[in-house]
């Protein structure tokens, strides 16, 4: 008897590839990894799971409603952990037409394929159903110096990025409420870790600082983000998809919060010891603060005793431990950073996978 399926959509991006190396290594589960490699899609972050059988990846855009019909009609799978979206909050800034195309259309498409092979579901396997939608705190707002994101706390998205992201929320609870489709919202903080495209503050901080480069920081630094380790938020996913209340919404974060600033004189330091600058300087040297983010939150910080109460998680990793094995990962993964900097991970499809689609 083969493994249930589980579709996991964005499967090669930061956290969907680090739920589907969890997934692998630690279920029973078949994954069919649904992802359209966008910039941010990198399979050389599953390069270690070449060749098993249980992780299958489709080449498809969540946007595209008759690949995923022909997806479900091929796998008939037991539930659906959606990630795929645009994730960075300047480049919707800078283009939201993805970010609408993507999170809002992208979204609504896969709940309408989801609605269509549930409904034609044996009764028994309908009421196992699970559609879980992977989405962050930012649909929150903005917090000021007290008080923490709860479950019951009112959306007020700030930038096109939480938006859209606030958009698919309220699409996915209509479709519960509406269609009885069984449904799971998590609203996560910033995670940081292994796989980090360096767009994102952690990574780029890094990637600068080995290359003598700036490390930009915008306005004071004094906004805080409340930060959890990539692989906490994904053994999260898995619990609130397996044992979560169909119809429930779960707050997920890291009681990690950090001024920007605090956060990259933490890298600096770290590397200072990791990998000392050879002229002996210090690396915090390199800090320059330039314009704000437009529309910048303030501060985010989540509330996250509902899931540790009714589902028994919490993190495993404080920032300081976090933090070290992510710089450590970076000065000891050359080659998955050097392909990302040149261009070339975007070759790696063609030369390590069949892409199932291009036939
Ligand atoms: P990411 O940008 O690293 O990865 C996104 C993945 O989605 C990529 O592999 C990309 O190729 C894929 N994708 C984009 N558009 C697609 C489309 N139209 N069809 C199919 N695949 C598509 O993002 P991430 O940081 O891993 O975030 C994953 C999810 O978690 C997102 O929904 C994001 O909103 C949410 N989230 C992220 C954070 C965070 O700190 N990074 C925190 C909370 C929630
Ligand atoms: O809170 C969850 C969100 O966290 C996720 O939903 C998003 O997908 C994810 O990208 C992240 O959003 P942020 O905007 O908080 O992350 P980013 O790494 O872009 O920025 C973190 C903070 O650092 C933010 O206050 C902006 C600041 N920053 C960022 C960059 C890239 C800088 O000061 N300098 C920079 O160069």
């Amino acid at each position: 008897m083969s493994a249930a399926t589980l579709f996991v959509t964005g499967g090669a991006g930061f956290i969907g590839s680090a739920l589907v190396r969890l997934l692998i290594a630690d279920s029973d589960w078949r994954i069919v990894n649904i992802d359209k490699l966008t910039y941010a899609g990198n399979l050389e972050s599953l390069k270690a799971l070449t060749g098993t059988h249980r992780h299958i990846f489709s080449h498809t855009d969540i946007c595209d409603r008759s690949a995923l019909d022909k997806l479900f009609a091929e796998y008939r799978p037991a539930g659906v952990i959606h990630l795929a979206a645009e994730s960075h909050v300047d480049r919707s800034i800078h283009g939201p037409a993805d970010f609408i195309d993507t999170n809002i259309v992208g979204t609504y498409t896969l709940l309408e394929a989801a609605r269509a092979y549930w409904s034609g579901m044996t009764p028994e396997s309908r009421s196992g159903f699970r559609f879980h939608h992977v989405s962050t705190d930012e649909v929150f707002g903005s917090l000021d110096a007290d008080g923490l994101f709860a479950e019951t706390s009112p959306y007020r998205p700030n930038s096109p990025y939480s938006a859209s992201k606030a958009a698919s929320d309220h699409l996915v609870r209509a479709w519960q409420h509406t269609y009885g489709l069984p449904t799971l919202v998590t609203n996560c903080s910033n995670n940081y870790g292994p796989y980090h495209f360096p767009e994102k503050l952690i990574p780029l901080v890094i990637l600068n600082a080995l290359a003598g480069k700036p490390l930009p920081i915008y306005g004071k630094g004094d906004n805080v983000r409340d930060w959890l380790y990539v692989d906490d938020h994904a053994r999260a996913l898995r619990l609130v998809f397996e044992r979560g209340m169909p119809g429930e919404t779960y707050n997920i974060g890291g009681h990690n919060e950090k001024t920007n600033l605090e956060v990259v004189e933490a890298l600096c330091a770290l590397l200072d010891e990791l990998r000392p600058r050879a002229d002996g300087r210090l690396y915090r040297e390199q800090i320059s603060f330039v314009a704000d983010r437009p529309g910048h939150d303030r501060r985010y910080a989540i509330d996250a005793a509902k899931i540790q109460r009714e589902l028994g998680w919490t993190p495993r990793e404080s920032f300081e431990t976090g933090l070290r094995k992510t710089v450590a990962w970076y000065l000891a993964n050359h080659g998955w950073i050097e392909h990302v900097v040149s261009g070339e991970y975007r070759n790696w499809m063609q030369q390590n996978y069949t892409d199932r689609n291009a036939a």
